[in-house]
C-alpha cells in the first residue's frame, strides 16, 4: 500500500522513549563462543557489540521502560491512551499478547491493545496503524512500541546469525497536532522470500517436539545473501515511493532513519537514494539488529545528538521478515527539553 496523510488531519510522535539491556557482548566475547572474529564482524556488518537481555527479561520487560519514557515526553498519563500496538516477532508469550501484558504494567485498561508480527518492520506498520486510526477518529492517543528479544531465538552455535542481532525496544506516543507530522506512508510485503528468513517451528505447522527441538527448529535461520540483495533493493525503492508519492525531493530529507541491519546495506540505500552520511542515523554498530527495536532507538539517538528538531523532514525505512518492507515520511514536530514536550 501507499498513501498520502490525509491533509486535514495532522497526526505526529509527541514523544518518544527506549531501553537497552545493560549486558553487553562484544565481538571478541562472541569470538569465543562460534568460529568468527572482531574484525570479521566488524568489516561485513559495521557490528562492535549488541545488547542481550537478563535472564529474567522478557519483552514486557524492555518495553514498560521505553513506554514509561514515552508517555513522560509526551505528557500523557498512561490511563489516556487508547490505542497500545507492540511490534515484535518476541513477545512474552503466544498469548497474551504482550500489547495487553504492557498495558497492565503501565495502567492503561482502557487501550486496544495488541500484538503486530511483521519481522523488522513491525514498528512501521504499527506507525501506518496508529497514524491511521487517530487520522481516522477512532483514538486520540496511540503508544506504538517496537521490540525484540532476538538473542531469545538465536542459534549460538550458528555464526552466520549470532552475529547480527540485539535486544532492545523504543516506543513513541502519537497524537493530533496543528500542523507537520506524518506526511505519508508506503508498506508491503512478499510473502515467497518468506523462506529466506524464519523461524520454522513453535506454531501450527510445526508445533514443537522433541524431534523439532533436536533439529534446532526454533531458531531464526536466513539465508544472509537473498536478505542481503532484497534488503538493498526495498530500502531504495521503497523510500523512493513515499518520497514520489509526497511530492517530496530526496534533497529535502533532513534526518534518515533507516532499518539497523548492516553497515553495508544503510551505506548502499544513503548513496543510491543521494542521502549524505550526515543525515543518516547508524545504531547498529553500539546494538546490532534488533528488529523492530530499530529504527525508534534511531529516533532517541537522532534526538539525542540534536538533529531531530520541529520542522525537520523525517525518512524512515524498515525491512525484514515476511519478507516486508515499510517507509514513513513525516515532518518532526515535538521539542524536547529533556522531561516535557511542547
Ligand atoms: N564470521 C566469519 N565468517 C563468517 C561469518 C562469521 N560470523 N558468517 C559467515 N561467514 C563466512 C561464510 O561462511 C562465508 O564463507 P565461505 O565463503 O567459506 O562460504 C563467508 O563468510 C562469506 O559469507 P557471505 O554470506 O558471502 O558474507 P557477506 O559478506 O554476504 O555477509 C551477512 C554476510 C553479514 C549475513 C550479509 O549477507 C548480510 O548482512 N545479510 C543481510 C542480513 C540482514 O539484513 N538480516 C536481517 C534483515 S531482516 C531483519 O532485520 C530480521
Amino acid at each position: 500500500m501507499i498513501g498520502r496523510a490525509n491533509g486535514d488531519a495532522a497526526v505526529s510522535i509527541t514523544g518518544f522513549g527506549c531501553y537497552v539491556p545493560e549486558r553487553v557482548l562484544t565481538n571478541d566475547e562472541l569470538a569465543r563462543l562460534v568460529d568468527t572474529s572482531d574484525e570479521w564482524i566488524r568489516e561485513r556488518t559495521g557490528i562492535r557489540e549488541r545488547r542481550i537481555a537478563g535472564p529474567e527479561q522478557a519483552l514486557s520487560d524492555l518495553c514498560v521502560p521505553a513506554a514509561e519514557q514515552a508517555l513522560e515526553h509526551a505528557g500523557v498519563p498512561a490511563r489516556d491512551v487508547e490505542l497500545l500496538i507492540v511490534a515484535t516477532v518476541t513477545p512474552d508469550m503466544f498469548f497474551p499478547s504482550t500489547g495487553a501484558i504492557l498495558a497492565d504494567r503501565l495502567g492503561a485498561p482502557d487501550a486496544a491493545a495488541y500484538d503486530l508480527s511483521a519481522g523488522c518492520t513491525g514498528f512501521m506498520y504499527a506507525l501506518a496503524q496508529a497514524y491511521g486510526m487517530i487520522a481516522g477518529g477512532l483514538v486520540d492517543r496511540a503508544l506504538v512500541v517496537g521490540g525484540d528479544v532476538l538473542s531469545r531465538i538465536m542459534d549460538w552455535t550458528d555464526r552466520s546469525t549470532c552475529v547480527l542481532f540485539g535486544d532492545g525496544a523504543g516506543a513513541v506516543m502519537l497524537e493530533r497536532v496543528d500542523a507537520g507530522g506524518f506526511h505519508g506512508f508506503e508498506l508491503g510485503a512478499d510473502g515467497g522470500g518468506g523462506v529466506h528468513l524464519n523461524m520454522p517451528a513453535g506454531g501450527s505447522r510445526i508445533p514443537a517436539t522433541a524431534e523439532s527441538i533436536a533439529a534446532r527448529q526454533h531458531f531464526a535461520r536466513m539465508n544472509g545473501r537473498e536478505v542481503f540483495k532484497f534488503a538493498t533493493r526495498v530500502l531504495v525503492s521503497s523510500a523512493a515511493a513515499v518520497l514520489e508519492a509526497c511530492d517530496t525531493s530526496v534533497d529535502d530529507v533532513d534526518v534518515y532513519i533507516p532499518h539497523q541491519a548492516n553497515v553495508r546495506i544503510i551505506d548502499h540505500a544513503a548513496k543510491k537514494l543521494g542521502i549524505p552520511d550526515d543525515r543518516v542515523v547508524i545504531n547498529v554498530d553500539r546494538f546490532g539488529n534488533t528488529s523492530s527495536g530499530s529504527i525508534p532507538l534511531g529516533i532517541a539517538d537522532a534526538a539525542a545528538d540534536g538533529r531531530l528538531r520541529p520542522g525537520k523532514l523525517v525518512l524512515m525505512t524498515g525491512m525484514g521478515a515476511g519478507l516486508t518492507w515499510g517507509s514513513a515520511l513525516m515532518e518532526w514536530t515535538a521539542v524536547f527539553d529533556g522531561g516535557g514536550n511542547g
